[in-house]
């Protein structure tokens, strides 16, 4: 039976379910959840991340784990962590640039944060089992030594739930099953979080899930020391809007139209991933702009060398860099943030005022 025929019988036998708890069913249900059964990255797939544009974004994000090793004293015994790492291409960039510091290749053992069984396939595939140790959640990896963690594109996919701003007050929207059999938003109670006060129709998101790891992540960086990295296209500040979107052959459709098939996100609310893990006795940096964060880890620069080793790609590489940096492309709608430990100031991001 489809993922959609399983939702309506669902909802017809226990009612409407949360926005939070179609995303799980779409993107983990074990036997028809996008990530559980076919998550397609890549040109020829659903989406393209970071990792699939450019090789200068994993190496460049090498270079930032280099020099957080640098920064925490160079312990001789450091887990280099990667949570989300789909079919493995950032890490292979990562490792690319960690080769040139042989002692930080050395110090580090790479784990890889990974729930969806297809893409630790693809990972063992591109980065072979030698050299790496898996877990299913990042309480499976020990702290006994520093944490240097990276996560691209991880916090969009964790559930969201969200409320309309109706005539009655604040609304929980669901997802239920319309008069024709579909699935189809309806309304449901109060929410149970206070939401203040909004304009008719205005929608408010809000994700436990999220916070939950804010502050596991949190935790875990205040106890074994280091940082951990997060990249994602979000909000800088708490604010008003639907940000669900579905993504099938790099083509937005909506949310409920093929659940299961279609790739399901949320923009990330860093503010309230950041508390999160302040909460939990970590420290946290501003968020910034991916372009910035980019250019200050030198990415004009390492367009020169590879353009210079490889002249003819010159406006492959150009090309590459603008979809990276510029404001209207990856530049502006991506943010980058840093959980860490106290008295360390993670390279390339400007301190919290709140930290
Ligand atoms: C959009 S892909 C990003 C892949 C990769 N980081 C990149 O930039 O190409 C999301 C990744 O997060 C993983 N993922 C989704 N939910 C997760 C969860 N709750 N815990 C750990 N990994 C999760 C997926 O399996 C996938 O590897």
């Amino acid at each position: 039976m489809s993922l959609a025929d399983q939702l309506i019988a669902r909802i017809r036998r226990e009612g409407p379910i949360s926005v939070g708890d179609y995303m799980t069913a779409c993107l983990h249900d074990p036997d028809e959840g996008y990530y559980a059964t076919r998550p397609r990255l890549g040109a020829a797939g659903d989406f393209i991340t970071a990792p699939h544009v450019s090789q200068m974004f994993g190496e460049l994000l090498g270079l930032w784990a280099v020099a957080v090793w640098d920064a925490l004293g160079r312990p001789p015994r450091v887990r280099l962590v990667e949570m989300g790492p789909g079919d493995g291409t950032l890490m292979s960039d990562v490792w690319r640039a960690c080769r040139a510091s042989p002692a930080f290749a050395a110090a580090q053992e790479t784990w890889l944060v990974e729930t969806s069984e297809p893409l630790r396939a693809a990972q063992t595939a591109r980065l072979g089992e030698a050299g790496v140790q898996w877990a299913r959640a990042l309480a499976g990896i020990p702290v006994d030594a520093p944490i240097i963690l990276l996560a691209n594109e991880l916090l969009d996919c964790l559930p969201v739930h969200q409320a309309v701003f109706t005539k009655e007050g604040w609304r929980e929207r669901r997802v239920g099953v319309d008069a024709w059999g579909a699935l189809a938003f309806t309304l449901g109670e109060v929410p149970p979080n206070d939401l203040g006060d909004g304009a008719p129709g205005e929608v408010r998101e809000w994700s436990p899930a999220l916070e939950d790891l804010g502050r596991e992540v949190g935790a875990t960086v205040a106890k074994a020391g280091g940082a951990a990295l997060f990249i994602d296209y979000g909000r800088e500040a708490a604010g008003p809007g639907d940000t669900l979107q579905a993504l099938r052959r790099h083509a937005k459709e909506g949310p409920l139209d093929h659940p299961g098939v279609a790739d399901l996100t949320a923009h990330a609310d860093f503010p309230a991933f950041l508390g999160a893990a302040r909460q939990a006795g970590a420290h946290t940096t501003a968020i910034s702009a991916q372009g910035d964060f980019l250019r200050s880890l030198g990415i004009g620069l390492r367009a020169e060398r590879l353009t210079a080793a490889h002249p003819d790609q010159a406006a492959v590489i150009a090309r590459q860099v603008q979809r990276l940096i510029a404001p209207d492309q990856m530049g502006n709608l991506f943010k980058v943030a840093a959980i860490h430990a106290p008295g360390l100031t993670p390279p390339g991001l400007l301190p919290s005022e709140r930290a």
